[in-house]
């Protein structure tokens, strides 16, 4: 039986049969399938009555089963190697040898289902669905959970939420918010709903176009307390996102390849499960609608991508809690995810622009040099950062005394010229010190603010800080050696506890009496440590030791991190333990921390997290972690950017010239050149590497970088109203070709390209020596950012790729036709540039029409949205005149500030006279150049104070 919700028509109750998937059921499905789609039965495939148990083979009893086709083949053993041929049958799976390379040998039979539903009722939300573990289905490793229930929930149009779960509501939940139930469900919603009872499977279905988004008749369902899984037929081959990972192309590979998410200490490798955990993808359909989905478990889990098209989950806990977004375009889905699970901070300004910073600058002469570097050369420069160095023995709110003595004063000189200041923050707090030495431990351990093992007693593992009689270190030693001679014992703040958020938030306070930053770097979050588990490793149970391992990396589940069964808090009134918590751990530090923060400063600050999960952008930006100085890292950054779009972090970089490893010049000026449109721009080096500041490799480099950056700078009024749209809207900052030209499917796979918005495009070399670089161009006017030469029909016309010069020192940009990009002279810091005069960007399109807004706030108050102390321009260009709206104004925030330039790109004709109205004050511009060959108008001298709206009309 079906039954259907959305258009809606439900299964009655008491049809619902009682009896569970049979072995003779199983038969007669066969029989039934293959005689309507011709496919072949085949004997010899084993069924375990669920009478025997699942040990032993004298229990297998010969059943027959429907083969799917070896493409849709769901891996029934994900937890062993192929060649265990008896677990397989005691699985109640099918074994047979494959030609199709990746496909499993052991996958369930079709209709091998999980369980049946025995109830169901409708409530204003919309649906409930009891349920009961098919009797015949063997178990896997064990603590199955018997009784199930799935509550569909019609949320919204377009957002859908169905969760899997115990009803008895003992398991752990993310305690993510996320939109509440609302009595009623959504009216006219975009999904239809469809569903089976024996075995249960579920289908949602777009309404408009037919499209199957979702459909669980693949594969099996099972929830044991320490195995899950579900799998779903996608409707395409276009899946996105998933991470965080080091993926090797935007779009996902679907050829039977399984990555892992769990938050772990790891630099970017190919499969590795890196720092945050994002299980949301977003799937481009075929026909160019696009949807989202986010599985809200945080659980260690890992996905399959296969050919089928088929995505299958396995997690080790929690529940199975999804949400669907119906789009109907990419933009749309990334805003609906993000009203679900929190829009976007919206950086400072000053955070937008150019960042420095390495790991063993050594003492404060040498930041000071690099510092003083920037200015000789005059390179836009806004933060400059302290790596765990400046620490003493590497404990958190302390200054090494001998290396960086008066950093105080130091970061107070900076500000007269605008240049910031971030710290370095670890969670490991050092414990083998006296209260008289580290008062920072002691107080955390009055006010309880550290995770216990589950003896109560606080779980030590080992990080950064050394012990306190270390004063040098034998770096020849193994590292194992090393970790055991001087690393200190270190507690883990639970910064879900209050009393950790208010100690933090004390600690951030005295620190910052000390030395003024403007923002805190949290580093090592995952949480990272150096030992396996504990000091003394970790005690034999079942969730440090899981029945299933997920395809994460490491030979424990508490490699590198803490042990699993340690207590931590959840919500003000329960505790659960970091087996659930775990990859919550960066997340669970980032609201304290920007909150600390922006207590301590006053001001909007900004927190940098290396470990996040969904909703963490809420209150942070990230950075793609401890990549290396090598070409491929180039390429991937642009990828990690685009993927951290659609996980609503927008505030996102790589470390610019690459991490480990040293830089070369070529590789340092590409990578500053694609960096300088990353959001967060942020050149980073490791310990021991090749210095790769820009005044490093000389005056010629450093005046490179200076004219990039000063692009970037020149840009950053339209970088700012970006993230004002991501905050307010959701939408992308960073954004791939297909977000803008979704209709046009080679834009599916392109990610050597990105967009800024809608209306700039960047196309950089990724590669060594070479001095061109393939572009494509959807079909849209498109004119050269520098010059306002429009590319050629002709070009566009051959498939639209189009080979452009690259010289070493040039990056192409180029701007939409129909966009309007507001701009600023720009300076060496964001305090000076915000004080230039402003410009547009006028590119036309066919119409000969073009739009655009500007946001502006003071930049670092907190707040100025929700209380209106912001400035909206709104311009449009048509009929050969631009009108500049203020939608928005707030007090004399304005003042002093002009609109002084434009350039209008594509004109069919030179003017003969420009004329600015503002009320019944018209003013001719006589300052105005024509270029016959680019046709691209370049007005000057416009000086009309930015807090009145006004025409620019050309005759
Ligand atoms: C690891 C971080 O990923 C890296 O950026 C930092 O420099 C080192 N920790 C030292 O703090």
């Amino acid at each position: 039986m079906t039954g259907k919700m959305g258009s809606l028509e439900m299964g009655n109750p008491e049809e619902v049969p009682k009896q569970g998937f049979s072995t003779y059921t199983m038969v007669l499905v066969c029989v039934a399938v293959a005689a309507v789609v011709g496919v072949a039965c085949i004997l010899g495939t084993y069924y375990l009555h669920p009478a025997y148990g699942n040990t032993g083979d004298n229990n297998l009893i010969p059943v027959t089963t429907v083969e799917p086709p070896q493409r849709d083949r769901i891996n029934c053993i994900p937890d062993v190697e192929i060649d265990h041929e008896h677990i397989c049958m005691q699985r109640g799976c099918t074994w047979q040898s494959t030609d199709e390379h990746g496909a499993p040998f052991c996958y369930f039979p079709e209709n091998y289902g999980g369980y049946n539903v025995v109830s169901e009722q409708t409530f204003g939300w919309g649906l409930r669905l009891r349920m009961e573990r098919a009797a015949s289905r063997p178990t896997f490793f064990g603590d199955e959970i018997l009784t199930l229930t799935v509550d569909i929930e019609m949320q919204t149009e377009n957002r859908l939420h169905f969760k899997i779960y115990d009803p008895s509501n003992s398991r752990f939940e993310v305690p993510v918010e996320m939109p509440t139930r609302s009595a009623e469900k959504a009216e006219n919603p975009n999904y239809d709903i469809t569903y089976t009872n024996n075995p249960f499977t579920l289908k949602i279905i777009r309404k408009s176009t037919g499209e199957v988004l979702w459909d669980t008749s693949i594969g099996a369902l099972i929830f044991e307390d320490q195995f899950l899984t579900i799998s779903t037929r996608l409707p395409s081959k276009n899946i996105y996102g998933l991470g965080e990972s080091e993926h090797h192309s935007f779009r996902h590979d679907m050829n039977w390849i399984t990555w892992g998410l769990f938050s772990r200490d790891q630099p970017p490798s190919y499969k590795g499960n890196l720092y945050g955990v994002h299980p949301f993808y977003m799937c481009v359909e075929n026909d160019a609608n696009a949807h989202g989905v986010l599985l809200l478990n945080s659980n260690a889990q890992d996905y399959t991508l296969q050919p089928t098209p088929a995505l299958t989950y396995h997690t080790i806990g929690g529940v199975l809690d999804f949400y669907m977004f119906l789009g109907p375009n990419p933009e749309s889905v990334v805003s609906q995810y993000t009203e679900a699970i929190g829009r976007p901070m919206l950086p400072p300004y000053w955070s937008l622009g150019y960042q420095l910073c390495r790991y063993g600058y050594g003492n404060l002469s040498n930041v000071q040099e690099v510092v003083e570097s920037m200015r000789r050369y005059q390179i836009p420069h806004d933060v400059q950062y302290g790596d765990i160095d400046y620490m003493h023995r590497q404990l958190d709110f302390t200054i090494h005394p001998t290396n960086y003595v008066g950093l105080g004063d130091w970061v107070d000189s900076l500000k007269p010229e605008g240049t910031r200041y971030i710290i370095i923050l670890d969670p490991a707090i050092s414990a083998n010190e006296t209260a008289e030495y580290y008062p920072t431990y002691q107080r955390g351990v009055d006010n309880e603010v550290f995770i216990e093992d589950e003896n109560g007693a606080i779980q030590f593992g080992k990080v950064w800080p050394d012990y306190p009689d270390v004063t040098d270190i034998d770096t020849s030693l193994p590292w194992e050696e090393q970790v055991e001679k001087y690393r200190a014992y270190a507690a883990f703040p639970d910064f879900r506890k209050q009393s950790a958020q208010e100690w933090w938030a004390n600690e951030v306070s005295m620190f910052h009496d000390k030395v003024a930053f403007d923002g805190i770097w949290i580093d090592m979050n995952e949480p990272a440590s150096f030992v396996h588990g504990s000091v003394d490793g970790c005690p034999d149970n079942k969730y440090d030791n899981p029945p299933f391992m997920p395809e994460i990396w490491g030979p424990t589940i508490y490699d590198k991190t803490i042990c699993m069964n340690s207590v931590q808090q959840v919500t003000y009134d329960m505790k659960d333990i970091h087996y659930n918590m775990h990859s919550l751990y960066g997340w669970s530090q980032t609201e304290p921390t920007l909150q600390a923060a922006e207590n301590a400063t006053g001001e909007r600050s900004l927190v940098i997290s290396r470990s996040t999960f969904p909703s963490s952008g809420k209150h942070t930006g990230h950075w793609l972690g401890d990549n290396a100085s090598i070409w491929p890292h180039l390429y991937y950054s642009i990828i990690g950017m685009l993927e951290f779009n659609l996980f609503g972090i927008p505030y996102i970089g790589a470390d610019i010239c690459g991490f480990f490893d040293d830089t070369t010049e070529d590789l340092c000026r590409r990578w500053h050149q694609v960096g300088a449109f990353y959001p967060y721009a942020r050149n980073h080096n490791g310990l021991g590497y090749m210095p790769q500041h820009p005044a490093h490799f000389g005056e010629e480099f450093a005046l490179e970088v200076r004219d990039v950056l000063l692009i970037r700078y020149r840009l950053l009024p339209y970088l700012y109203t970006l993230f004002y749209h991501a905050h307010t809207k959701g939408s992308t900052v960073v954004r791939p070709m297909l977000h803008e030209f979704t209709s046009d499917s080679n834009t599916w796979d392109i990610d050597r390209q990105f967009l800024w918005g809608p209306a700039l495009l960047i196309s950089p070399v990724l590669e060594p020596e070479t001095t061109s670089v393939k572009a494509y161009f959807p079909v849209a006017r498109w004119y050269d950012y520098y010059t306002g030469m429009e590319l050629s029909h002709d070009m566009l016309a051959v498939g639209g790729g189009v080979t452009l010069d690259a010289p070493l020192d040039y990056i192409n940009l180029h701007v939409r036709g129909g966009c309007i990009i507001p701009t600023q002279t720009p300076d060496n810091s964001t305090m000076f540039s915000r004080r230039n005069e402003f410009g547009l960007i006028i590119a036309l399109d066919d119409e000969m029409e073009a739009s655009g807004d500007l946001f502006w706030d003071d930049g670092d108050s907190i707040g100025t949205i929700m209380n209106e102390q912001y400035y909206m321009f709104h311009y449009t260009f048509s009929n050969d005149m631009l009108t500049a709206d203020i939608a928005h104004s707030y007090g004399n925030l304005m003042e002093n500030l002009f609109m002084d330039h434009m350039m209008i790109y594509g004109l069919m004709e030179e003017p003969t006279r420009i004329v600015v109205t503002d009320y019944d004050t018209v003013t001719e511009i006589s300052t105005f150049t024509f270029d016959q060959e680019t046709m691209a108008l370049n007005v000057n001298g416009i000086n009309h104070a930015m807090d009145t709206g006004f025409t620019l009309k050309i005759m």
